[in-house]
């Protein structure tokens, strides 16, 4: 099963959109790997369970940041529901780890789980993000700042 990210899976913000396709992107790393039961898969599988886990903690760190940074109000709620989800991969990482085929069921939660959070809790955050996005962009020339503002918030999560 290959997972396409849609439109209607936008935020409006190009970089966390970016981050969204990339998690999507591991979810059918993970669905192809998890297909055949050879020792080479199930390492495979390992290794895209762990890059998956990484990822989302430094997205999720990112994203909070920018919440915080553009003030926006229910920080904290939105913050432990990432905090539970991160939970959730773990655990299905763990599972893994102790011989249960967990793959299919990952990937069938996650999408659930992701695709609700994009639209409802991440669509929340969309304007007022947006907003503090274009405040850093203080005049139509001033586009290379914002970018390296930006570039230095993905450096500063992402390895
Ligand atoms: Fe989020």
């Amino acid at each position: 099963m290959y997972w396409k990210w849609e439109p209607s899976y936008s935020v409006g913000i190009e970089v966390i959109d970016h981050q969204h396709k990339q998690l999507i992107e591991y979810m059918n790393e993970l669905s192809i790997a998890g297909m055949y039961k050879s020792f080479e898969n199930r390492q495979k599988v390992q290794d895209v369970l762990e890059k998956l886990v990484d990822y989302t903690v430094s997205h999720f760190s990112f994203e909070e940041q920018l919440m915080e940074d553009a003030g926006y109000p229910i920080l904290e709620p939105h913050k432990k529901v990432h905090e539970s989800f991160v939970k959730r991969v773990a655990f299905f990482k763990e599972r893994f780890e102790n011989g249960e085929d967990i793959t299919k069921q990952l990937i069938m939660d996650l999408q659930l789980w992701l695709i609700n959070h994009i639209q409802k809790d991440d669509a929340d955050y969309k304007e007022l993000v947006q907003k503090a996005l274009l405040k850093k962009k203080i005049s139509p020339t001033d586009e290379a700042k914002k970018d390296k503002w930006l570039s230095s918030l993905v450096k500063k999560f992402f390895k």
